[in-house]
């Protein structure tokens, strides 16, 4: 039995390139027998940098929606809201007092964040810390992330055998991070990496008016209807395999380098095979959001119930080797 453990930043709605690149994985991920995946939105983290009380609400709404509706089983996994259960802060302060200074003001993440904003608070610094604090409540064993993770999962398998040391005991599991390399980065309309950053992404789902004013925008190329255009350099192209079938694919590919065919109908294509292929997560996100956000809270609750049923034994070990209890 292996515990999973990832963390979502509450910091926009999910696009195509999150979902094909991490949420869809971690779903399959929690679906092996003998997994058991411990999903949270990373609320707490998401206040580094976004202030406003209620866009992060429907961030968060927005955030939870697309897990369930990409069929996250939230019977056999735990799903929850950070802020919700405050053993998060509770040990972060604990472990921030394990963390040296130097250690911090040489993580990369800082660094480049430093650089990038104007609001440079403490809670940016200290953001590995709650980090850690995240996974060590649960005794998380592998934690599924991105490669510019990778430095933090460090800095917490090095705040635990700090801990550890101090108290010659095993109080927390060192986690291992598991970099998927396989996992492609997903083009965004202009041809860069998808990016809620970049303004390049694709929400799928989003009304069908709007969804098509995005697709319409895809960058392509001036070659002339007439000619044959190279599917291989075209971003619509691109996108329309990641979720088209090998035949599909094909077809596409072979009208391509026919001519005669126009890159509008090209995204008309890729725009429709959003539509069928999301169908059921497209209703199903409009269930938790619109028709029924009621029914989102009670699964959300209903998490935090079960976060917090583990979370406050780790609290309780950490207590009493603190002198705490
Ligand atoms: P964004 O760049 O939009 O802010 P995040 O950094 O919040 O996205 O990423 C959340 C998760 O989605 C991470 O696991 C990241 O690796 C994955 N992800 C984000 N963008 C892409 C992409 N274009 N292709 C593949 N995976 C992506
Ligand atoms: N920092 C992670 C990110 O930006 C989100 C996160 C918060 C996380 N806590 C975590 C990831 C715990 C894995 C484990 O993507």
């Amino acid at each position: 039995m292996s515990r999973i453990l990832t963390g979502i930043q509450s910091s926009g709605r999910p696009h195509l390139g999150n979902i094909l690149g991490a949420i869809k994985p971690a779903i399959e991920l929690s679906k092996q027998p003998g997994n058991e995946s411990f999903l949270f939105i990373a609320d707490l983290h998401s206040l580094t940098t976004l202030k406003d009380g209620p866009t992060r609400n429907e961030y968060i709404q927005a955030v939870a929606a697309t897990w369930l509706a990409f069929g996250l089983d939230t019977a056999k996994n735990t799903f929850w809201r950070q802020s919700r259960v405050a053993e998060h802060t509770e040990l972060c302060w604990y472990l921030n007092c394990f963390t040296p200074f130097p250690m911090l003001n040489n993580a990369t993440s800082f660094k480049e964040k430093s650089d990038k904003l104007s609001d440079i608070n403490a809670g940016l610094f200290v953001y590995p810390v709650l980090q850690a604090a995240d996974i060590l409540l649960y005794d998380a064993e592998i934690i599924p992330v991105g490669k510019d993770q990778r430095q933090h999962i460090e800095m917490t398998r090095d705040i635990a055998s700090t801990f550890n040391r101090q108290y010659d005991d095993e109080v927390f599991v060192l986690p291992e991070a598991r970099i998927d390399d396989r996992l492609m980065t997903i083009p965004g309309i202009d041809g860069q990496k998808m990016s809620k950053s970049y303004n390049n992404y694709i929400n799928i789902f989003l009304p069908e008016n709007e969804l098509w004013k995005v697709i319409k925008k895809i960058k392509s190329d001036s070659t002339p209807l007439e000619e044959p255009k190279n599917p291989d350099t075209d971003i619509t192209f691109q996108l329309y395999s990641l979720i088209a079938s090998d035949e599909q694919t094909a077809e596409l590919r072979s009208l391509y380098k026919g001519g005669n065919y126009g890159y509008g109908t090209a995204k008309k294509a890729f725009y429709e095979l959003i539509l069928t292929t999301f169908a059921t997560e497209r209703e199903r996100y409009n269930y938790y959001t619109i028709d029924n956000p009621d029914a989102l809270e009670a699964e959300l609750q209903a998490g935090e119930e079960k976060a917090r049923a583990v979370a406050s034994k780790t609290i309780a070990r950490v207590r009493e080797k603190l002198g705490f209890s």
